[in-house]
């Protein structure tokens, strides 16, 4: 970030400038803000934290030893934020809607299982361990006049997002011996990842019967997997990536079971970040520690990076699997007004601009002159090189200028969208920028009049109904209170 001392400096420059002539954006005047305002610094995937995180949170379960079999599957859950531990459930709001399952090892409409381990212990002194693993959803009991693995697997093919069953012999648990109407101690464990013998680790040993009864023990704990696993359905609003290095980390969650979209509704709710504004990308994953699953994390960013700032997980045991990208659908073309560019490079940063290009128009009204504009020049953007202005580039008139999408927007009638982009209002000084102020205009309607008085880059978040083929505006920067617009862009919400 910038210094106080360095902000006192440029505040005392624009005060100056306003007390004589401010040179007008088309003669290159002052930056519209300092050059590193966005400065993204420190702010790279936290792979560490994720690291040390992943090694305190427990997700491992077990079948409760008195909870009754066929419950609902609970929601996903929130088990950290951020490097925090917490316990909270994502809101299934139109997500148990959607006809697919969410586990990223969805399988295919087939019960085609195979084997991953087999239980032992049939004799009176024999033991097995049950699967204590990630990803539990319930459990079933099935017939134990067979071991009845089909109906076992059947049961799985029923539930959302099962990929996985344990079938074993519980014996001594008082509810399942008297209580539970099936009358049967052959318990169905369903999981949404697959596990391995390795994480036979329960071994029973609780108290069920009265004391002093004698104590549960495991029998013939075998396993299944789901063999044909398909990608998750991408969520609605966004587009799956084929690269997942995005270099500008918002945080993390960890899920209680790879639910994509879970992890895309959390990327939604997140407000937006005074820097780099709202979670345009999300980079879901199994974290698998000595070769077991131990949570799904959910990694947020805002900017797109090239592959060169490739994050390198995997720290000791902690090995990364199943990861997946999906970044938000942007219904503004060209949002960062990237798409206008210089043409030839002449010496030094490239300086140009325009009243109008293929994705973005500026126009004034009558009388004036270029008083919305897109420059290409990278000290006035917020990001990349190019950004657009509200107020008269030469400085000539004190007319609000209107700069517009190109072409209507391509949304869906009825839906709801988040409407998100950057202004600044730095670049004549405090004193001429003090009544700076833009107009949001949706569909003709002023949706709102933001007064933004001087200020450094910031983000604004609405939320608008769209209409289908909606009218975007922004109106403003009466001269010299000039406005810039940058990183605009609509997503579904
Ligand atoms: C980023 O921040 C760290 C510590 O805050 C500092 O040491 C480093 O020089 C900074 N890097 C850049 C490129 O500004
Ligand atoms: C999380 O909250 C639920 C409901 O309040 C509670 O039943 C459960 O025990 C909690 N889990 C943990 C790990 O704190
Ligand atoms: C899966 O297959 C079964 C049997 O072929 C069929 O009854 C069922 O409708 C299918 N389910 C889906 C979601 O396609
Ligand atoms: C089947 O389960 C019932 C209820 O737990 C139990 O009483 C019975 O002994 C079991 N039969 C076998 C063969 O394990
Ligand atoms: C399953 O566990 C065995 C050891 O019991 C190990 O060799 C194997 O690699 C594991 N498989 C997977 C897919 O983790
Ligand atoms: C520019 O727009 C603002 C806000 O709508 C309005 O208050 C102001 O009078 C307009 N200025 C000019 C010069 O049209």
């Amino acid at each position: 970030m910038f210094s106080p001392t360095r902000l006192l400096i440029f505040a005392g420059l624009a005060v100056s400038l306003t007390e004589g002539t401010i040179v007008a954006p088309a003669f290159k005047g002052v930056p519209a803000t300092i050059a590193d305002a966005a400065d993204f610094n420190g702010s790279t995937t936290d792979a560490s934290a994720i690291a040390a995180t992943a090694q305190q949170v427990d997700q491992k379960t077990t079948v409760p030893i008195d909870a009754p079999p066929n419950q609902p599957v609970a929601d996903t859950t929130v088990t950290a934020i951020d490097g925090n531990l917490v316990n909270a459930t994502v809101s299934s709001t139109g997500r148990r809607g959607l006809a697919e399952a969410s586990s990223h090892l969805s399988r295919r409409n087939n019960s085609n299982y195979e084997l991953v381990f087999w239980g032992t212990g049939t004799g009176p002194n024999d033991r097995d361990a049950s699967i204590e693993g990630t990803a539990y959803l319930t459990y079933t009991v099935v017939s134990n006049a067979t071991y009845a693995i089909d109906d076992c697997l059947a049961k799985c093919d029923s539930v959302d997002g099962c990929v996985f069953a344990n079938l074993f012999y519980e014996y001594n648990n008082e509810l399942l011996d008297f209580v539970f109407g099936e009358k049967s101690n052959l318990k169905c464990a369903l999981y949404a990842d697959v596990h391995n013998a390795t994480e036979k680790t329960n071994f029973g040993g609780q108290q069920s019967y009265p004391s002093p009864g004698p104590l549960t023990y495991i029998q013939q704990s075998s396993g299944w997997a789901a063999k044909s696993l398909v990608d998750p359905p991408t969520p609605p609003g966004y587009q799956k990536r084929s690269s997942d290095t995005y270099s500008v980390n918002q945080g993390f969650a960890f899920l209680d079971r790879y639910d994509v979209d879970a992890c895309a509704q959390i990327c939604n709710q997140r407000g937006a970040d005074p820097v780099g504004g709202a979670c345009e990308y999300f980079n879901i994953w199994r974290a698998v520690v000595n070769g077991a699953p131990t949570t799904y994390t959910c990694s947020m960013y805002w900017i797109p990076a090239d592959e060169s700032t490739a994050v390198n997980f995997g720290q000791g045991s902690l090995v990364v699997t199943e990861s997946r990208g999906y970044s938000r659908k942007n219904v503004v073309v060209d949002g960062g007004f990237e798409g206008y560019t210089c043409g030839s490079a002449g010496e030094g940063i490239p300086f140009c601009f325009t009243q109008g290009y293929t994705n973005w128009q500026g126009t004034s009204p009558a009388g004036g002159n270029f008083d919305a504009s897109i420059f290409n020049y990278q000290p006035y953007a917020h990001t990349g090189s190019a950004v657009g202005l509200l107020g008269s580039a030469f400085g000539t008139d004190q007319l609000n200028g209107t700069l517009a999408p190109a072409q209507p927007l391509a949304t869906q009638a009825g839906q709801s969208y988040t409407l998100q982009f950057f202004h600044s209002s730095f670049y004549a000084g405090q004193q001429a920028e003090a009544p700076a102020a833009v107009r949001v205009v949706w569909n003709g309607q002023t949706i709102t009049t933001l007064n933004v008085g001087f200020a450094q880059w910031t983000p604004h978040q609405l939320t608008v109904t769209a209409q289908g083929n909606d009218k975007l505006q922004f109106v403003g920067g009466s001269s010299p209170a000039y406005v810039f617009i940058d990183d605009v862009a609509l997503y579904q919400s």
